[in-house]
């Protein structure tokens, strides 16, 4: 009697030993067999095979070489269930191999912005932090942005920290249009600064607004001809516009009826040109929206923007609008918990900044952000002589 207890007993056991017990790599090819990442051949079943392991400061890479037919999405597609069942966090690359990073600390619940990110001078921001370290985002690389998620987890505060390192990292060289299309509540307050040449509150002041941008983007587009410039990063010019979209779903002609449908119609055309046009002339997009549909992010904009995150989305659907993968509906309830992908999808935990810090910081520097657009030299940057405010 007591044998036949004992087996169910030791499977018991087993069942609550502490998973640190069992090797990662273990778990991970378990994975792959029970999800079946594998492929027949001579009817013998081929998965990824493990070839070295690497241990690296913060984390584990794991190598392992990839039979021919098993690809990207077929990794993607077990990568939550890895990840759920090691509970750390992995980020992973296909290039021949299959490289797999196995993070060994989670990633911090919340962490605040400060001083020391700004990198004056150049067109980089912070995007957030995995264990590896601070990811940083470079505007003359990758022009536009692309930023998703449910509403509540992080899109405004985040384009509040662009905005913000934008401003103090080149208060002499950037400007910015902001499309605040919540009625104004978010940066309206911010639009005595110098640098903000407008902020638009609804779709008819947006439209005009994007009409005198398209005009200036297309007279720098002339000017561009005439002087054999083929990119404004091989030129002088020092000066990059930033056209910020905080809820760009309030732009999409479906959701609108009578009027407000062609001044949207013409909204989305002009942030088209600017998405199509405005990497090589100096205007970069970034373009929040909490409703991923195919209506909401218009197939031209989204096809100009390479570099994407996305908060906690509502489903793998949604994921797949905003970062052409899935992976965001399975992102923890952590708000500023996003995947970042340019290249590659990377997890961070983006840093947190509100009104108030943002306020201090700029009182801090309050003669850099005035003065030195009085003391700018004009000559050597093009900028057009006409806007909004002056
Ligand atoms: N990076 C972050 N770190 C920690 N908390 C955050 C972060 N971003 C946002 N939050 C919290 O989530 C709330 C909603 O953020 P918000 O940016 O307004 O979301 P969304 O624009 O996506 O609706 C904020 O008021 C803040 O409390
Ligand atoms: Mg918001």
């Amino acid at each position: 009697m007591l044998e036949w207890l004992a087996l169910p007993l030791a499977v018991g056991v087993a069942a609550f030993l502490p998973k640190g017990k069992i090797k990662d790599e273990t778990i991970i090819k378990q994975i792959f067999e029970n999800k079946g990442v594998c492929i027949k051949r001579n009817d013998v079943l081929q998965y990824p095979n493990l070839k070295s392991k690497i241990q690296c400061e913060g984390y584990t890479t794991y190598l392992f070489s990839m039979p021919y037919g098993l690809n990207t999405e077929d990794i993607e597609d077990v990568l939550s269930a890895i990840k759920e069942a090691l509970q750390k966090e992995v980020e992973i690359e296909v290039d021949g191999y299959l490289k797999m990073e196995v993070f060994h600390e989670q990633l911090p619940k919340k962490w605040d912005y400060d001083a020391d990110l700004f990198r004056p001078g150049t067109w980089e921001v912070p995007i957030g932090k995995n264990p590896k370290g601070i990811l940083y985002h470079d505007f003359d690389k990758y022009a536009h942005f692309l930023v998703g998620g449910v509403p509540g987890f992080g899109k405004t505060v985040f384009m509040k920290s662009i905005f913000h390192t934008l401003l103090l990292n080149n208060p002499a060289d950037v400007e910015f249009y902001i499309l605040d299309l919540k009625g104004g509540l978010e940066f309206y307050k911010y639009s005595s600064l110098p640098q903000v040449k407008a902020v638009s509150c609804n779709v008819y002041e947006t439209a005009e607004v994007l009409g005198a941008i398209v005009e200036k983007m297309k007279k720098m587009e002339l000017h561009f001809r005439k002087n054999g410039y083929t990119n404004i990063n091989d030129t002088p010019i020092k000066k990059r516009t930033f056209v910020i979209v905080d809820e760009g779903a309030e732009l999409s002609p479906d959701l609108k009826v009578g009027e407000e449908k062609k001044y949207a119609q013409f909204c989305q055309a002009a942030l088209s040109e600017i998405c199509r046009i405005g990497r090589a002339v100096g205007y970069r997009c970034i373009y929040g929206t909490q409703y991923p549909s195919s209506k909401s992010v218009n197939m031209s904009i989204k096809m100009n923007i390479v570099s994407r995150i996305s908060f906690i989305a509502a489903s793998q659907v949604s994921s797949r609008v905003i970062l052409d993968d899935i992976g965001a509906e399975d992102l923890p309830s952590i708000p500023g918990r996003a995947i970042y992908k340019v290249e590659k999808c990377r997890t961070v935990q983006v840093p947190y900044i509100d009104d108030n810090m943002m306020f201090k910081m700029m009182e801090e520097r309050k003669d850099d952000l005035i003065d030195s657009r009085k003391s700018r030299n004009h000559s050597t940057d093009n900028r057009p002589t006409r806007n909004r405010k002056n």
